[in-house]
C-alpha cells in the first residue's frame, strides 16, 4: 500500500510560524515521524510540498494509478481551492484531510473546507498527531477496499464456473 502526503502552502515554515498554533516542529521531522509510523503499519509514504495551488492540482493528478490513497492538508487552500477540490473529486482516490490546528475554533473563514467534502475524512486540531491518525485511517479504509475486491473477484470467479 502506497500513499501520498500533500502539504499544501506555508507549511515549509512550520517550526518558525505561529508556533503557538502549530507547534515547535520542522515540516521534515514531522514528515520523518510519519515515515517511522508509516513502515510500521506497512504504508510507503512520499512528500510533497507546494506553495502553488497547480502544482498540488498536478500532484494530485499524478496519484492517480500510483498511490493507493491521499492524505492532504491543503492549509489555506482547504478555505479557497475549488481546482483542489475538484482534483480530489476526479482522481477518486481514498484521501485523508488534515489540519494542524482546530480550524473550527479559529477565525470563521477557516471554519469551511471547500475539501473536506470529497474527503473520506477530515482530522483537526491534534497537532502533528493528526497526520499519525490519517494514517492510521487510510490503512483501515485500503484495508476494507482490498477486501471488498478480494470477494467480488471470488464471487466472479464462481459464477464463471460451469453450474452442475
Ligand atoms: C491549517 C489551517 C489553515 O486554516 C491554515 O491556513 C494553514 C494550516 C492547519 O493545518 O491547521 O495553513 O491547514
Amino acid at each position: 500500500m502506497k500513499a501520498m502526503v500533500i502539504q499544501g502552502p506555508n507549511l515549509n515554515m512550520l517550526g518558525i510560524r505561529d508556533p503557538r498554533i502549530y507547534g515547535p516542529a520542522k515540516l521534515e521531522t514531522i514528515h520523518q515521524n510519519i515515515k517511522q509510523h508509516a513502515e510500521q503499519i506497512g504504508l510507503e509514504v512520499d512528500f510533497f510540498q507546494s506553495n502553488f495551488e497547480g502544482e498540488i492540482v498536478d500532484k494530485i493528478q499524478e496519484c492517480l494509478g500510483q498511490y493507493d490513497g491521499i492524505i492532504i492538508n491543503p492549509a489555506a487552500y482547504s478555505h479557497t481551492s475549488v481546482a483542489i477540490r475538484d482534483a480530489i473529486s476526479a482522481v477518486n482516490l481514498p484521501t485523508i484531510e488534515v489540519h494542524i490546528s482546530n480550524i473550527h475554533s479559529r477565525e470563521d473563514f477557516r471554519h469551511k473546507s471547500l475539501t473536506a467534502a470529497v474527503c473520506a475524512g477530515v482530522i483537526a486540531g491534534f497537532g502533528p498527531m493528526g497526520y499519525h491518525l490519517a494514517l492510521q485511517g487510510l490503512v483501515q479504509i485500503l484495508t476494507e477496499l482490498n477486501a471488498i475486491k478480494e470477494a467480488r473477484k471470488q464471487a466472479a470467479a464462481q459464477n464463471a464456473q460451469p453450474q452442475q
